[in-house]
């Protein structure tokens, strides 16, 4: 199997760390079987308030004696819910966008690993120089919000400036053919969001999961238009998700939609109650269109880790060197 630097610093028997997504697309049933099988489940705490987030991990822990994570989204962050977890003693703490000091000093004083993802070397280095444990370099390809350069050409830069720190990659990786090939551009294990939310664990609605099963390669555009329904400040930041509906009418029209608002919230909130597949951002990174069936999260684990150690061990012969 494969053991990695990344390994040895989580506590964890295979390099695969589920993407900590908001509070929608994570709950303590995925976490706990991630983490069971050999990964690092991670919950996400984007949007989940602290008495809630409390109880989540009492349910992980009654699950499986295995380490977790928790995320945090800096700029969004609810004190709370940070302060609820570091009471908690939760032995990992993930981050994404902004400034990780302030954060990273306090998990660390918690006793806790940490791990930072970053979309620019820039900010690479930043999180190298506050003492940050593990990074993360999320490609163009990745589901949710994103940076804009792809992962081929972002990790080894990333890999570079870390030094001896370990770097997981992320954005597009589906399968064990993804993970061995992060591990042969340098990094230490891949973090994976999609594949984790067509799992049967996972709380994410049904249409969700099956347009993420019906998406084609090409499928998932970048775009602005979520963040500008949900009200959310990340300017210059887009987020990816499957084509539908919504996606075909104001992609490309931002300021008509900005325009029209209140109309298309209200009719946001009542797609969203009728799970209607062509009018719910879809969030999804580019590898939708290689996701093929709903699994359960401790098979997604041990399938991507056996698949991905055979093309390592044949890979010579496989292409004829
Ligand atoms: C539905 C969804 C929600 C996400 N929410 C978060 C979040 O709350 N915090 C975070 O750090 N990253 C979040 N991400 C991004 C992931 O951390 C990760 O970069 C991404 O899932 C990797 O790409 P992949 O989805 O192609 O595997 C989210 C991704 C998705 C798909």
């Amino acid at each position: 199997m494969i053991h990695t630097k990344a390994c040895e610093i989580l506590g964890i028997a295979h390099p695969i760390v589920q993407a900590g997504m908001a509070r929608t697309y994570t709950n303590a049933k995925l976490v706990a079987a991630v983490s069971a099988a050999g990964g690092l489940g991670v919950l996400g705490c984007l949007g989940r308030p602290a008495d809630e987030a409390v109880a989540e991990i009492h349910r992980i822990r009654a699950l499986t004696d295995r380490p977790f994570g928790v995320n945090f989204v800096l700029h969004l962050r609810d004190d709370d819910t940070f302060a609820a977890c570091l009471a908690e003693r939760v032995p990992i703490f993930s981050f994404f966008r902004g400034d990780p000091k302030e954060a990273v000093a306090r998990a660390h004083e918690a006793g806790a690993m940490t791990i930072h993802q970053i979309t620019t070397v820039e900010e690479a280095a930043r999180a190298c120089d506050v003492g940050v444990d593990l990074l993360v370099a999320q490609g163009h390809e990745a589901g949710g919000h994103m940076g804009a350069v792809p992962l081929l050409t972002l990790l080894p830069e990333v890999v570079a400036v870390a030094g001896e720190r370990p770097v997981l990659a992320a954005g597009g990786i589906v399968d064990g053919q993804g993970l061995a090939a992060a591990l042969c551009l340098g990094a230490a294990g891949a973090l994976i969001g999609t594949r984790f939310l067509v799992t049967s664990e996972n709380p994410t609605s049904v249409m969700h999961k099956r347009a993420i099963i019906g998406a084609r390669p090409g499928d998932t555009v970048a775009s602005e238009i979520f963040d500008i329904l949900w009200g959310d400040d990340w300017p210059g930041v887009q987020v990816r998700a499957v084509r539908n509906r919504l996606t075909a009418r104001w992609v490309g029209r931002e300021d008509d939609l900005r325009a029209a608002l209140q109309e298309a919230r209200i009719s946001l909130d009542q797609a969203v109650a009728q799970d209607d597949i062509e009018e719910i951002p879809l969030l999804s990174g580019a590898g939708a269109g290689r996701i093929h069936a709903l699994k359960p999260a401790g098979q997604v684990v041990r399938d991507i880790v056996t698949e991905a150690a055979q093309i390592l061990r044949d890979w010579g012969a496989r292409v004829g060197i």
